[in-house]
């Protein structure tokens, strides 16, 4: 029985992710050619098994697996037997029966890949579990500042926003601390996750609701998540206003950032709420790298998809 997956960056280690980046590089070279496409993985079938919205993630999945060579297939629940009643677990071993090789899966509930992965044979990827994580999210954040800063051992980065329903905040912290970054986690109280002292405190990474005080204490990239209204089910700011002038990335903030450090970087993963946690002008500045990171996407996937998948490495998951 294979048993290869990437569930969680927990289960990767800084060897891996290293190598995943190492890959990727090379990966990304494909997309400036004129042919885009590689051998590795044909005659293998993806299936992206998606249960959210998503537009970067599963159309570079699917552009990755292509590129790679294998077939792609994409399910989303609006338009599957899903929308019929049809259990997560029926529908994960409906698919699995086809034969795939390897199920990209994206859930509103926390552990559904994992869950996934014990019911059948293939691959499996988490495409973001709910609020708990989106490995190949964080994956390709870090490739993207690595490409723009070299390694990021001793870097500053500090993410910004809704933490409390971020299943990126919670990947990325992982791989930026294995890859040696120096990490701020900065939010409104009410968007803090509970037990957030006690996690700081074991991972050692930082935390503060004062956004001011961390950019001024020096940053080389800041990180902006959105702020998840869909996953929200009370209020948790008083206003849309006050959330921007304690915790967006304004005009006034970037010009200070951009003072302080031109080379600083400026990431979100998309989609953005422009006016809300990032002004247009800072996800249009030269220093945004909004962009950047969803070409790495590609590359990065590319990467994931040929250590899961390609012929003749035998077990190169990162999760039993
Ligand atoms: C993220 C997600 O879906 O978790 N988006 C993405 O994959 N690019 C972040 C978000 O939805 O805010």
């Amino acid at each position: 029985m294979t048993r290869r997956h990437l569930l969680s960056i927990d289960d990767v280690d800084e060897g891996q992710i290293r190598e995943i980046l190492a890959t990727a590089g090379e990966m990304h070279d494909v997309q400036h050619r004129e042919v885009k496409k590689l051998p590795a993985l044909r005659g293998r079938t993806v299936v992206n098994l998606f249960f959210e919205d998503s537009t970067r993630t599963r159309s570079s999945f699917e552009i990755a697996g292509k590129w790679l060579s294998a077939d792609v297939i994409n399910i989303s629940a609006k338009g599957s037997s899903a929308s019929k009643g049809e259990s997560l677990r029926d529908t994960a071993m409906t698919v699995a029966a086809m034969g795939v090789d390897a199920l990209v899966i994206r859930h509103s509930a926390s552990g559904a890949a994992h869950q996934v992965s014990q019911w059948i044979d293939a691959a499996v990827i988490n495409a973001g579990d709910g609020t708990h994580e989106h490995p190949t999210q964080a994956l390709l954040d870090a490739y993207t500042l690595q490409r723009h800063h070299g390694d990021l051992a001793g870097r500053h980065i500090a993410i910004v926003g809704d933490l409390t329903h971020s299943r990126v905040v919670r990947s990325n912290l992982l791989c930026l601390t294995k890859l040696g970054a120096r990490v701020t986690l900065v939010a409104p109280v009410t968007l803090m996750p509970s037990g957030i002292a006690s996690w700081a405190a074991a991972e050692g990474f930082s935390v503060s609701s004062d956004l001011d005080e961390v950019l001024a204490g020096g940053v080389d990239a800041v990180m902006m998540l959105r702020v998840q209204k869909e996953r929200m089910s009370g209020g948790y700011f008083p206003t849309p206003r006050e959330y921007t002038i304690g915790y967006g990335l304004t005009r006034p903030r970037l010009d200070a950032l951009v003072a302080a450090n031109p080379e600083v970087a400026i990431c979100h993963p998309g989609p953005m709420n422009r006016g809300l946690e990032i002004s247009a002008d800072a996800a249009d500045a030269a220093q945004s790298l909004v962009l950047d990171q969803v070409s790495a996407g590609v590359a990065v996937r590319m990467s994931v998809l040929y250590h899961l998948l390609a012929s003749g490495e035998p077990d190169r998951g990162y999760a039993a």
